[in-house]
């Protein structure tokens, strides 16, 4: 049968609007994230404060909204005291997640600045590992109440006298992983996390809080995990965090960029839990998602090993530098979409994680920064992805991978922005070998006219970007057309395409 992709694209199939904080990143203590990443005070082209400029542009330029803060395995062993106060009489400290030295020479304080450079707010995650419900409430205290209490005259004493006002707070990090410092059975963890989000809502009441989630669905406690640490801490969270990263490791693309399906049936089961506690519990509100870590993991595997076990208690080695193909790009996309398609309950999301650590933005410490292939799918789905997404009403010509039955050559969803009149369409055709005919019904956008079709593909599916070039880069597509409300267009085989229609009234 002939490969196809139709899509109905309706202004009257509303899933929802989007949270433009599903576009979030993350920002960890973590290799060459913060040191050599975000913050280098030697070189060319740092501020006065130390941040590298080349990054920021680059940060800016993805208009990230929201940036998960300081981890992160690195969070369930983080004091934060050392990170706050004058910079010379700040410890160093072990950090035993990555078996690193954390100098502490940016703590909260300075990335709460730089996150006013990057225009972004901060996500601030609290440390339940090794610590516990009254160190949460004393940095919570210091970081948002105005003055007047010890935590808050302590902020005041070190030269911020505002508060950071920090909205969304993360319940600890993948608490049910035994590499995690101060792991905790669901039982322990649902207790720990109701008592601190109790207290912290005391504090301040307009703060959002994420339960920690299962680190992946591999877990063995995966989803008796959510079930148990949500009827335990019901009351207070406003969300649960997912965490999946997927790895081409037996070299399978097809298979590969089925994944995106397994990462859809993973909110949906989170989903379903949530809701089985809501019903449980009698309650009237919805507990939403946080897929607060997502992205492809797993080149750098073997190198991360070898420092951590034999190099350990460097300060910002390099750790977890993956540097992104074509193919990982394309999943990436897919993740996306699949972000956009749950709009309705997914309500944040971070790309993990944004510099130099499983990054869309990479540094040379010398050198320049640069943009690996991942960066254009996040770019395109943060800055054109905004506004109400739209069911898609999608028909595709299927195949079989090795794990997965009748996985659609196409995946697609589209965005509505009515404020600026835009409709974008969102397409990967993961269809390795054959081009595929692409029709999209957008007779209900009466009058919208093809602004641009952006294309990001490869001959190469292993294709990278480095410092001295990208290999990977949006090109336009010049044979897309809009007729009498049909959108045509020949999709290139494993390709990312972004179609841009715009109104014109
Ligand atoms: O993002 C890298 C690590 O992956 C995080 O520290 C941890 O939460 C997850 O396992």
């Amino acid at each position: 049968m002939a490969k196809f992709a139709k899509l109905i694209v309706d202004q009257d199939f509303v899933i929802s609007p989007i949270d433009k904080r599903i576009y979030g990143s993350f920002i960890e203590h973590l290799g060459r994230a913060v040191y050599t990443g975000i913050y280098q005070p030697d070189h060319p082209s740092a501020d006065e404060q130390g941040f590298r400029k080349d990054v920021l542009k680059l940060v800016r330029d993805i208009n990230v909204p929201i940036v998960r803060y300081p981890g992160g395995n690195f969070v369930s062993n983080f004091f934060w005291e050392d990170s706050v106060g004058p910079v010379e009489q700040r410890p160093r400290r072990l950090d035993l997640a990555w078996r690193s030295t954390e100098p502490n020479w940016v703590g909260l304080h300075e990335f709460s600045q730089w996150c006013k450079k990057a225009d972004t707010q901060v996500m601030m995650a609290v440390n339940l590992g090794t610590r516990g419900v009254a160190d949460a409430c004393n940095l919570l205290e210091y970081c948002n109440m105005p003055a007047g209490t010890k935590y808050s005259d302590l902020r005041v004493k070190h030269g911020v006298r505002d508060p950071y006002g920090i909205k969304v707070w993360c319940l600890g990090n993948e608490m049910d992983g035994p590499w995690q410092m101060g792991s905790k059975t669901p039982e322990e963890y649902g207790r720990v996390s109701y008592e601190a989000a109790k207290a912290m809502k005391l504090i301040d009441p307009t703060i959002e809080l994420v339960s920690s989630g299962s680190s992946n669905t591999q877990m063995p406690t995966f989803p008796q995990w959510e079930a148990t640490t949500l009827t335990h801490n019901y009351e207070f969270v406003d969300y649960v965090s997912l965490h999946q990263y997927f790895g081409n490791r037996d070299g399978d693309s097809n298979n590969f960029l089925a994944l995106s399906m397994e990462m859809d049936y993973f909110i949906q089961t989170v989903l379903s839990t949530c809701n089985f506690v809501k019903a449980k519990k009698r309650g009237k509100k919805d507990i939403n998602l946080s897929f607060d870590e997502w992205n492809v993991w797993f080149h750098s595997n073997a190198d991360e090993e070898d420092i951590t076990e034999n190099h350990p208690w460097q300060i910002a080695p390099p750790l977890l530098e993956d540097v992104y193909t074509f193919e990982d790009a394309l999943l990436v996309g897919l993740m996306l979409i699949t972000l956009i398609k749950h709009a309705d309950r997914v309500k944040m999301a971070c790309l993990a994680q944004l510099v130099n650590v499983i990054a869309p933005i990479m540094t040379e410490k010398d050198g320049t920064a640069w943009r690996q292939t991942i960066y254009y799918p996040y770019l395109h789905a943060s800055k054109y992805g905004r506004g109400v997404a739209l069911q898609p009403v999608l028909s595709s010509s299927k195949h079989d991978t090795k794990d997965y039955t009748d996985v659609t050559d196409v995946d697609s969803v589209a965005v509505w922005n009515e404020e600026n009149q835009e409709v974008t369409i969102f397409a990967v055709n993961r269809d390795l070998n054959d081009a595929i005919d692409f029709q999209c019904d957008v007779r209900s956008f009466a009058g919208y006219g093809l602004l641009e079709h952006i294309v990001l593909t490869s001959d190469d599916l292993k294709a990278t970007n480095g410092p001295d070039g990208e290999k990977v880069a949006p090109v336009l597509a010049t044979d897309s057309k809009v007729e009498d409300g049909i959108f045509t267009a020949r999709l290139h085989p494993a390709s990312w395409n972004v179609i841009r229609l715009k109104g014109r009234g």
